[in-house]
């Protein structure tokens, strides 16, 4: 998304926009309703399906006593994309001070995405008028028996050409929606650089969230010598502060995949994972993040984060003499060589 830094603090320092991360907080009208009164600059919805869907048994979510990391195998449980497209619809048609609002999407397969796109670009309920951004996720570690398909560069390009083909031949606009994808940790440079030229060809998408929960994580109980979650033996995504080195890496190689594949390219990086702090996201602009989201913590602490967060990001900068975010975006340096 291109979601707006804000400077509406005390300092007059520039903010990134901080959002939530899908799937957290955002499964109900009353959850999406806490957020929506909150700071957070946008909001976005639990990762729909076209069907509601009950996700996977419990117990699904466990989080770490000393906040260390949580796992999840959710399983995408939602309410279905209808009613998330009716709870923008509630809001009313975006102003401009409003809120971003984003629509997280999964993709379980090429004709379901078609079928939700035409949901969305129904021309009766006109949905589109009421959200600004759909986050395809492509990421989710979660679905028994299904892989994550941005794993899969052949069938995300695929997917990629069906899906921007109908947006554009279809409905003709790219531009009254913005398109972007959730994607998961990569763990090797060269998937940055093969991401990169991927989206070269997509300008239709617009932006990226890096990352999603790391896949994938079990924790044992000593006491009960069992599993903490049940789905998948035990297996799910780890997300919170033991992912922060993923994320920073990975929003790094994008940044620098995306400028050494063209200097006119241009997709919006959204920073995800890890952020307990307002150091960890100055951390991620660093990195070059345009703006971060947070998941874990906002689950540990509430909607409050944003406010503590914003204000902790803000010390940081006036301590350090900055006021602009493009005195820090992507000007992370690498650490000297030192020959022995
Ligand atoms: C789920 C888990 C995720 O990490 C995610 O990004 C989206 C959905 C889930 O299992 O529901």
């Amino acid at each position: 998304m291109s979601c707006k830094p804000s400077n509406n603090n005390n300092w007059m320092i520039e903010c990134p926009a901080i959002v939530n991360a899908s799937g957290c907080m955002c499964d109900t009208k009353k959850s999406l309703t806490e957020l929506n009164q909150s700071s957070a600059d946008g909001i976005c919805t639990k990762t729909a399906t076209i069907n509601p869907r009950m996700g996977n048994p419990s117990p699904r979510y466990w989080e770490h006593p000393d906040e260390l990391f949580t796992i999840n195998s959710m399983g995408l449980p939602n309410l279905g994309v209808k009613y998330y497209l009716e709870y923008y619809k509630s809001l009313g048609l975006k102003q401009q001070l409003d809120q971003h609002r984003c629509l997280s999407l999964a993709v379980m397969s090429t004709e379901e995405s078609v079928a939700m796109l035409e949901l969305v670009y129904d021309s009766t309920a006109e949905y589109c008028k009421y959200i600004d951004a759909i986050e395809w996720n492509l990421s989710c570690p979660n679905l028994v028996g299904k892989g994550i398909l941005a794993y899969d560069f052949a069938a995300m390009s695929t997917w990629l050409d069906t899906i921007t083909s109908t947006c554009i031949k279809k409905y003709n606009q790219t531009k009254q929606l913005e398109h972007g994808l959730k994607l998961p940790p990569y763990f090797e440079p060269y998937q940055f650089d093969v991401v990169a030229s991927i989206l070269a060809k997509y300008p239709a998408v617009t932006f990226i969230n890096t990352i999603n929960s790391v896949p994938n994580g079990l924790e044992i109980d000593i006491d009960t010598e069992s599993t903490v979650i049940h789905p998948k033996n035990g297996m799910g995504g780890l997300g919170g502060p033991i992912v922060l080195p993923v994320s920073l890496a990975n929003v790094n190689g994008f940044y620098r995949a995306f400028r050494n594949h063209s200097p006119v390219m241009h997709v919006n990086i959204i920073g995800t994972g890890g952020i307990q702090t307002g150091e960890d996201i100055f951390k991620l602009v660093l990195a070059g993040a345009d703006m971060v989201s947070v998941g874990s913590q906002l689950m540990i602490e509430g909607p409050i984060v944003f406010d503590r967060l914003r204000t902790e990001f803000c010390e940081i900068m006036h301590a350090k003499g900055y006021y602009s975010l493009s005195q820090v975006k992507g000007r992370l340096k690498v650490a000297a060589a030192v020959t022995l």
